[in-house]
């Protein structure tokens, strides 16, 4: 079989991104262009900010996508782009491009689906040897998802878990913000997972936080974060460095307990099913929490003792919004001649 190249483009959000990616596996380029700092003032993604910011980006993003893999544009065999879930401005400037190229080059299109694209990330980036089978599950830890998907075949996912509130990144952001640490260059929740771990000798009982709707695969966040900020109201006077330290990590504890007892109840609810998935995969900016990777690790080995369930994490620049995910996702269609029309229109929301 003849090499496939694909370029594709992501703007769902807030970065904006560019890639090429081939069928043997190869990523050549992968151009993320980041907005952090134009959002963090609205505490948010603001909307019309990230569409302007995409427009102005995307071009030079798809102009360095193409240098970087030192090909011209006619030697690309296929164009890809995240047709949804998203911001609808925002998709619209990734996939206005991706189609306009597409059609002046008389190049096959294919749209595809933002979280299938997460989900499908090991199956690039894995050694074989470790290459996770369906089926396997997937928990999507980032400031925009909380999600626990199983992943049955290339095009097939189901839902078991997502967030009834707010996403466990905003909440580490939250928490960070109202424990006063400064972000430095990680970014919030980075510096809290730092936070933790400063020794300051005396570190007062705080409690602890309970795992909310226990029994229930749904996730909560927002109540986490309310907790915290109850306590930090009930206090009177300034909070020591250890009292501040003990804050965090009984958060830091119950955010990963959280994931870990969903984890568990998603195995064991599949399991009543007869699915016995032998890999979960973790992805998103959250999984790069080393405290987090420790203790999903210690909760497989609980669940399942005898048999090791392997816990896969894509490479850090591959877990949080790319285009090389959206350029792989679409390789299974492109090598099956399956292509979009040039008028395929966006989906803002979209099932999985
Ligand atoms: O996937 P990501 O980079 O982008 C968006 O979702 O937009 O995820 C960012 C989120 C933020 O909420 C950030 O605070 C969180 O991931 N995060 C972390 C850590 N590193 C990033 N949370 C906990 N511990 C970390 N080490
Ligand atoms: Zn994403």
């Amino acid at each position: 079989r003849t090499l496939f190249t694909v370029l594709a483009l992501e703007s769902s959000a807030d970065d904006t991104c560019a890639a090429v990616v081939t069928s043997s596996r190869q990523i050549l380029s992968n151009i993320v262009v980041k907005q952090h700092d134009l959002h963090e003032g609205f505490g948010g993604i603001h909307p019309t900010v990230a569409i302007e910011a995409h427009q102005r980006n995307m071009p030079g993003a798809v102009r360095r996508a193409l240098e970087d893999a030192k090909l011209m544009m006619q030697d690309v065999d296929g164009i890809a782009f995240t047709r949804g879930p998203g911001i609808g401005g925002c998709l619209s400037v990734g996939s206005n491009a991706a189609k306009s190229l597409a059609a002046a080059l008389n190049k096959p299109l294919v749209g595809v689906h933002h979280m299938q694209a997460h989900a499908l990330t090991p199956l690039l980036t894995a050694p074989v040897d470790q290459t996770p089978e369906f089926p396997f599950l997937t928990l999507l830890i980032s400031g925009g998802h909380t999600l626990l998907l199983l992943a049955t075949s290339k095009t097939s996912f189901e839902i078991l878990a997502t967030t009834a509130d707010e996403s466990v990144g905003r909440s580490f952001d939250k928490v960070a913000r109202m424990l006063g640490l400064s972000w430095g260059t990680k970014g919030p929740g980075a510096a809290l997972e730092d936070f933790c771990r400063k020794d300051t000798g005396d570190v007062p009982n705080v409690g602890s936080f309970p795992v909310p709707m226990p029994g229930k695969l749904a996730f909560s966040y927002s109540c986490l974060h309310s907790s915290i900020e109850r306590y930090l109201a009930s206090t009177q006077v300034p909070l020591t460095e250890g009292h501040r330290v003990a804050l965090a990590r009984a958060f830091q504890d119950a955010a990963a307990q959280q994931l870990c007892e969903k984890l568990t109840l998603g195995l064991e609810k599949l399991s009543l099913r007869n699915i016995n998935p032998r890999h979960v995969v973790v992805s998103g900016g959250v999984a790069s929490n080393l405290f987090l990777r420790t203790r999903l690790r210690a909760a497989l080995d609980n669940y399942s003792p005898n048999v090791k369930i392997g816990l896969v994490f894509p490479p850090p620049e591959l877990c949080t919004d790319n285009a090389v995910m959206i350029g792989w996702a679409a390789m299974h269609r492109f090598l099956a001649g399956d292509h979009d029309d040039y008028s395929i229109d966006l989906r803002a929301k979209w099932d999985i």
